[in-house]
């Protein structure tokens, strides 16, 4: 890259101030780092603080040349909790403050930047590269599916689909080009149930989404043979896709035998608690349900309480990870029914936060009860895991949906988790169907590897994007 003497390009990227974005995007960071590029990797101070108190973020990056992490100021106060319902308000603080931060970190940066590389749905950074004169790449780190469905909420409001109140979810959406079939109220994100069309993500999505056509190319964390159909619709919107996902399955196999420790690729705004893998080391092949909501999901107690139940019932082993800030006004404590004790202690575990990764790879998980997240549907798609899918909010919801209908890897249950429910879901994904939903989510698995193989799309697309950043330092 360097052999005529020039610098490597220098690319700075700017993710989403959310424990999934935050992961996909260092791991796209990493890949570039590997391929040879100086990379500056810039956070909010918030999420910086969190990263470098639960993470050896910083000995790990040592190993790469010309990698730096900074942090810049996201406005909001120290204590400001930053959750999903806040949103909004991070976003107009980012937009009037952390925008003439970045445009200044950039002009004063010792290494002249050759691109930026910032989420999509950060808009104002794409008029700081315009201001600048650099060219800027778009990455958006959730699925395809919910992109288009995003592109297509104009469509949706001309076609009357939107705006509806909470009710009538079954009524079929037949607005959005390629979902036609299977699209319910229910699979919109929440903040279409509103009825609302004020609604300020509706107007957060429908007007940033149109914008990224603006920049040089969108990077997706998807792949062609699982997304293709919709990546085609976007296409005709953003024609430079890169479609390079799983990004952690690609880092993985970049570094394998590589790095020393297990704990060593760890983006965690969490402490990890790895005494669970212990514990999975000691159960069955494929008998234990994993439970996570991600990491921004609140549930009501009443909710906890369904889905334990629910668990317990069903008889089957899980392995639970309940974040300390994820249940709406604390847990039980001390009020746990006694059966749900008893039953944990036989055959369950509970932790505050796991090494997510290494868990879903782990020969004892058979399932996954999940929030949907795009990080954690890939993860488990890469391990062949089956899905128990019960969405919060965002592309949830989408995603939930393609995994039950689309690409038949798991059972979508959105908005309910009665325990009767729960216990009938986790007997036919562990017991039941058991097979059927390992056998489809091997061969999605395997689909997954041959496509960041030499030749396939993710490999080539990965490599297309490598070509032109260099093509933009010339
Ligand atoms: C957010 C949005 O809410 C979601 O809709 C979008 O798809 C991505 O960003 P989040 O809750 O962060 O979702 O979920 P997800 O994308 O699944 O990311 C969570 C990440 O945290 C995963 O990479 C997962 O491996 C990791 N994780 C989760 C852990 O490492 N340990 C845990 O205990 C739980």
């Amino acid at each position: 890259m360097d052999d005529q003497g020039a610098l490597p390009p220098h690319v700075l990227i700017f993710p989403l101030p959310f424990q999934g974005p935050v992961n996909s995007t260092l791991k796209l960071a990493e890949l570039l780092s590997l391929s040879g590029l100086h990379i500056t990797f810039l956070l909010t101070d918030f999420i910086h603080t969190r990263l470098l108190r639960h993470t050896n973020i910083n000995s790990r990056l040592e190993t790469y040349p010309g990698f730096r992490l900074e942090s810049i100021s996201d406005g909001l106060p120290e204590d400001h909790p930053r959750s999903s319902d806040q949103f909004m308000e991070l976003f107009d603080s980012m937009k009037a403050v952390t925008k003439p931060l970045l445009k200044e970190y950039i002009l004063t940066s010792r290494r002249p930047v050759t691109c930026i590389i910032a989420d999509g749905i950060l808009g104002f950074t794409c008029d700081v590269a315009n201001e600048i004169g650099i060219p800027i790449l778009y990455c958006r780190t959730l699925s395809a599916c919910f992109l288009w469905l995003s592109f297509c909420l104009p469509k949706l409001i001309e076609a009357g689909e939107l705006p509806f109140r909470g009710d009538d979810l079954d009524t079929p959406i037949t607005s959005v080009p390629g979902m036609e079939s299977f699209l319910r109220r229910r699979d919109l994100p929440t903040f279409c149930r509103s009825g609302d069309l004020s609604d300020p993500s509706i107007q957060l999505f429908k007007t940033e989404i149109q914008e990224l056509p603006r920049a040089h190319g969108l990077i997706l964390n998807t792949m062609e043979h699982l997304e293709g159909p919709v990546l085609s619709h976007i296409r005709a919107h953003c024609p430079n896709l890169y479609t390079i996902g799983p990004v952690h399955a690609q880092l993985k196999s970049k570094l394998a035998g590589k790095t020393s420790s297990s704990t060593s690729s760890s983006n965690s705004l969490w402490k990890e608690d790895r005494s669970c893998i212990t514990w999975l080391d000691s159960q069955p092949s494929k008998s234990v349900i994993y439970i996570s909501f991600g990491s921004l999901a609140v549930i009501t107690k009443d909710q906890h309480m369904e889905f334990w139940h629910g668990v317990v019932n069903s008889g089957t082993r899980f392995l639970w990870v309940i974040r300390p800030d994820s249940i709406a006004g604390g847990d039980s404590g001390s009020n746990i029914p006694v059966e749900l004790s008893l039953a944990t202690k036989e055959r369950g575990y509970i932790v505050g936060w796991a090494p997510q990764e290494e868990v879903l790879a782990h020969a004892a998980i058979g399932g996954f009860l999940t929030h949907s997240g795009w990080n954690s549907t890939l993860e488990s798609l890469m391990e062949g895991v089956p899905m128990i899918c019960w969405p919060y909010f965002l592309d949830q919801h989408v995603n939930s949906r393609f995994v039950g209908e689309v690409w038949k890897l798991g059972l979508d249950v959105k908005d309910t988790c009665e325990r009767d429910v729960v216990e009938k879901m986790v007997k036919d994904l562990m017991q039941v169907r058991k097979d059927d939903f390992i056998r489809v989510a091997d061969e999605m698995g395997k689909l997954a590897r041959k496509s960041m193989g030499e030749g396939g799309s993710s490999y080539y697309n990965f490599d297309r994007l490598l070509k032109d950043i260099e093509l933009m330092n010339a």
